[in-house]
């Protein structure tokens, strides 16, 4: 059976000897195994087909899943016993959890289900996770160490960063995360944007972005989750997502610490790029772990280009 390894990923590169050769530091290794092997618990739950309301809302007052609440706690408890991790922070609870007894190296944010409103209608869906070392507070260029998301689809894949560069894993029917991207490198341009919030809602300066590309022909793809959007510009190496600052919500949406400070670390990896409009997004201070903030994020000439028809506002 080889050196401990199966024989089917004997011939092909399984996530933990990717992670060895890729020179990531023990404890971060095992932290990122720890918790690529949650995916496999969170997708069994799913597969149960459970989609009912848990009956609670979270902070934000959006109502949760039975599935937001057990993929949470599935996250928590692994990641309580994995002797690394000192704070969790998570969507789906209060406020910071303190996990560890005070002098574990890792900090670890969670949305431990991304796209819960697509559940019902069968949709891929995802979990989005970001390490900090020493803090998880301030700016993200200072304390992310890694990032991964898993997509929840016909294949369960899951995508890291540990800062050498952002590469996909396919979950094979032994179990097994098998290398199938790696290095994953976005082009200077794509061809495809992804509009989050109403048109009605959009500022001026937005639109105009938004006009500027439908003038150049990019196609519209948009399914509503985060993470498969977001892996979409990384698999198809370029393109664009953006939801906005709206008329009434000048934050946008989506949640910096637990959605964009992950997607904005492993886009850079890959190549790309992430900004709010102006500032860039690992270069953010987050002083509160609910903070939202608007996004523009894929490769460098769409994401520029934004920069530039916000920046006449
Ligand atoms: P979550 O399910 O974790 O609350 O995230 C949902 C987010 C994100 O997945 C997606 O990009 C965005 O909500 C879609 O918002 P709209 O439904 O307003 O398009
Ligand atoms: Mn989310
Ligand atoms: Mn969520």
């Amino acid at each position: 059976m080889g050196e401990g390894i199966s024989d089917y990923t004997k011939f092909c590169i399984d996530l933990r000897r990717h992670m060895w050769m890729a020179g990531v530091e023990m404890e971060l290794r095992r932290l990122i195994w720890q918790i690529a092997v949650t995916g496999k618990y969170i997708s069994a739950k799913i597969h149960e087909s459970n989609r009912k309301l848990a009956g609670f809302k979270n902070i934000y007052g959006e109502e949760q899943l039975s599935l937001d609440r057990s993929a949470d706690t599935i996250l928590k408890n692994q990641l309580q016993f994995s002797g690394f991790v000192r704070e969790y922070a998570s969507e789906e609870q209060d406020a910071v959890v303190h996990i560890g007894e005070g002098s574990e190296k890792y900090f670890v944010t969670a949305d431990p289900l991304d796209g819960s409103s697509l559940v019902d209608s069968n949709l891929s869906i995802g979990t989005i996770i970001g390490i900090h070392n020493g803090s998880m507070m301030g700016d993200g260029r200072n304390t992310i160490v890694a990032a991964l998301y898993i997509t929840y689809g016909p294949l369960i894949t899951m995508v890291y960063s540990a800062g050498k560069g952002t590469h996909e894993f396919v979950l094979n029917r032994e179990g097994e995360y098998v290398l199938s991207q790696e290095n994953i490198r976005l082009k200077k341009r794509g061809y495809i944007y992804c509009l989050g919030g109403l048109r009605k809602d959009w500022t001026q300066s937005h639109l105009q972005f938004v006009e500027y590309l439908e003038a150049e022909g990019y196609t519209l793809r948009y399914s509503g989750g985060f993470v498969p959007d977001i892996n979409q510009l990384l698999i198809k190496n370029g393109g664009v997502f953006t939801y906005p600052a709206l008329k009434k919500n000048p934050n946008g949406k989506l949640r910096l610490l637990f959605e964009l400070q992950p997607m904005a670390f492993l886009m850079e990896q890959a190549g790309g790029s992430a900004t709010d409009g102006k500032k860039n997004i690992l270069d953010i201070p987050v002083d509160d772990i609910g903070q939202r903030s608007p996004i523009y994020i894929g490769s460098h000439f769409e994401v520029e280009k934004a920069r530039a028809f916000l920046e006449k506002a």
